[in-house]
């Protein structure tokens, strides 16, 4: 099928790519011609395992494509997805105004049947206000081309995104225009593997699945942050809460993990549009919802408090060895990750800060830049000569069984700040650490 892109982000080169490697004919467009420049050369702007290989792969096999022309993307595909940002507004509510700028791309450009495909994470009601946009820009041309539009929400985790799309959980399409669901579903026909996969459903519902899907787990997420802070005052271990809550099939045992908050590009941002597209489009105050948001705030001190805690609140002279700064491992995303409260906190009590992270410190220089204070290592050893803790805020795979012996030597004093619970406590306090996990 012809399949065309708007938008290469995160969510728009995977789902193009993996269209592409199914057999699809696809063509992505970007308005930042820099961007286009880069994935033409094989490269891609973003970290995201198995990707760069996928749009490489794809590229040479010539069926992905790359484009800043409108009217050539609007005029190559059937199916036309928009995967363009909707970055939050000042007031937490999403920004429209790309989706609706790609909208009225096509209605003004498109001269035979389109599906409008929304992938980007949108408001409820959004799909109308495409519809509309596209039927306006017809109407202004004088045509009555038909077109319909569909909501298709991704579900896509960083780091593990190809995976993701390549072998889904489930494929939610809403709409009502048979032929729109007919080809999403030949679209979606490889993806499917050995039993169905995608759920039908009017065009709203599906809005909403995306916004729900991301506040559960956030919810869960702010709970156990909360009952971890609760079990360490009544000495209980929230490692063992976990495992004894997550037996329960009703519970389960994923996103029941405590830390210094969840961040990213999803959560922060989706659980706020929720509450405020309650507030002023149903008059509704999401009171759990705000709760949430409220705590996963609170929890991203978590570290700063802890370490505080033990080096009291002037950290004037102080030097803090840092292990991670993305918002989670295998991605250098530094949106909203809960490092960079706790970076700003240290600083601010008058410590200096070394960090090391696998991907992430590049993306931090620059989203750091000027900031003083702050340095970089070449490794986690190299972070710790003469500091007077180590704080690890990202549960990146090398960092699970470091040497202590080590640690203890280059370290002024054997404190441990570990917001991800990566070690065994009494393991580590038996090595003579002063340890202080989140919960136990
Ligand atoms: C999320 C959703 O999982 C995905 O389905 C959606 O499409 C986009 O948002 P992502 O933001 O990539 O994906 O990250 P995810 O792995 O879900 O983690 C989000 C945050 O929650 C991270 O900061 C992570 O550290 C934190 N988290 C996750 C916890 O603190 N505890 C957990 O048990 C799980």
């Amino acid at each position: 099928m012809k399949v065309t892109v708007v938008g290469t982000g995160y969510v728009g080169l995977v789902s193009g790519a993996c269209l592409a490697e199914v057999g699809n004919d696809v063509l992505c467009l970007d308005v930042n011609p820099e961007k286009i420049r880069i994935l033409e050369s094989g490269g891609i702007p973003i970290y995201e395992p198995g990707l760069e290989e996928m749009v490489a792969r794809n590229v040479a096999a010539g069926r992905l494509h790359f484009t800043t022309d409108v009217a050539r993307a609007v005029n190559h595909g059937t199916i036309q997805f928009i995967a363009v940002g909707t970055p939050p507004d000042e007031d937490g509510s999403a920004d429209m105004q790309y989706v609706l700028a790609a909208a009225r791309n096509i209605g003004r450009l498109m001269t035979d049947y389109k599906v409008v495909v929304d992938k980007s994470t949108v408001p409820v009601g959004t799909a109308d206000k495409v519809k509309a946009a596209i039927a306006d820009e017809l109407a202004q041309r004088g045509v009555d081309t038909p077109f319909a539009v569909v909501s298709n929400p991704e579900f896509l985790k960083e780091g593990a995104a190809v995976d993701d799309f390549m072998r889904p959980d489930r494929i939610v399409v809403g709409g009502s225009d048979e032929q729109a669901i007919f080809l999403m579903r030949a679209l979606y026909a490889p993806f499917q593997r050995n039993h169905e996969r995608l759920v039908v459903t009017d065009v709203r519902s599906a809005e909403l699945i995306k916004y729900a899907a991301n506040a559960m787990l956030a919810t869960r997420i702010s709970f156990m942050n909360e009952l971890a802070n609760l079990a360490e005052k009544l000495g209980a271990d929230i490692e063992m809460v976990r495992q004894g809550i997550g037996s329960d099939p009703r519970i389960g045992y994923h996103f029941l993990y405590p830390g210094a908050g969840y961040g990213g590009s999803c959560f922060p941002k989706d659980v706020k549009a929720l509450i405020q597209t309650a507030a002023t489009d149903a008059n509704l105050e999401l009171k759990v919802l705000k709760a949430v948001e409220a705590a996963n705030d609170a929890q991203k001190q978590v570290l700063a408090r802890k370490l505080k805690q033990r080096l009291g609140d002037d950290l004037k002279g102080r030097h803090i060895a840092l292990w991670g700064l993305a918002f989670k491992p295998n991605t250098d995303d530094m949106r909203e990750a809960p490092s960079l409260s706790f970076i700003h906190e240290v600083l601010a009590a008058g410590a200096t800060v070394t960090a090391y992270d696998p991907a992430a410190m590049e993306e931090t220089q620059r989203v750091l830049k000027g900031v003083q204070g702050l340095s970089y290592a070449k490794s986690p050893n190299e972070t710790l000569e003469g500091a007077d803790a180590l704080v690890i805020v990202t549960e990146w795979k090398e960092f699970r069984s470091p040497d202590f012996n080590l640690i203890k030597q280059r370290l002024k004093q054997p404190l441990i700040v570990d917001g991800r619970n990566l070690y065994d406590p009494a393991f580590v306090r038996r090595m003579g650490f002063d340890y202080l996990p989140i919960g136990r």
